[in-house]
């Protein structure tokens, strides 16, 4: 895969909230970055995240068909907005071998652990059942292989004994918000 440089056009897709997704649109507006927001993809059409895009007046666009629809939709709106980076940020479907394949940009994705432990769901629920001293997050490349690609930074967060999932969650989400748009700054080559 080519090297980015120059001015780098961002996908990103959602499932909903997207905490991360205003994160990063804000980090890369703050610090005038190399890499900008242009499209940002939805498989809900009510997702939060959407309605944060279409206020700041970035491409949106909520497909809710079944993956193979989904995907090929999906791929003509990041070739027809010559998107060279797809940042997946909590969306919720995976994507097909094919879909991966075909995409001619990287992409990468953020998971709620610290890799390759507790790849896939309820992260924070088993990483306490497990009598964990950390949780974390992770920023990693997408293979075909689920949450397993190569890393790009992660961050870890101290689990406290009164911790359920949900306070747990909701450390790690603001240790996302720093984490992922310097690991887009990473793989866009910029030195932090
Ligand atoms: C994050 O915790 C991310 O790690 C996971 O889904 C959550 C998405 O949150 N993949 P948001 O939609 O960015 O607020």
């Amino acid at each position: 895969m080519k090297k980015l440089t120059g001015n780098i056009n961002v996908g990103v897709f959602i499932s909903g909230r997207g905490s991360n997704l205003k994160e990063l649109i804000k980090y890369s507006k703050k610090n005038n970055t190399n890499w900008k927001i242009k499209l940002v993809i939805s498989n809900k059409k009510e997702a939060k995240g959407l309605a944060y895009a279409k206020k700041n007046r970035i491409i949106n666009y909520g497909i809710e068909n079944m993956k193979p629809q989904f995907e090929k939709k999906a791929l003509r709106h990041l070739k027809k907005n010559k998107i060279n980076l797809l940042c997946l940020a909590g969306f919720m479907k995976i994507l097909s071998k094919e879909f991966i394949k075909k995409s001619k940009f990287k992409i990468i994705n953020i998971h709620p652990s610290l890799l390759p432990k507790y790849k896939g769901l309820n992260t924070h629920e088993r990483a306490i059942k497990a009598g964990d001293k950390y949780a974390g997050s992770t920023v990693h490349y997408v293979t075909a292989k689920l949450d397993s690609g190569k890393k790009i930074l992660q961050t870890k967060v101290k689990i406290l004994k009164k911790d359920k999932p949900n306070s747990l969650a909701n450390r790690v989400l603001k240790a996302e918000h720093i984490i992922y748009p310097k690991a887009v700054d990473i793989v866009c080559n910029k030195i932090i």
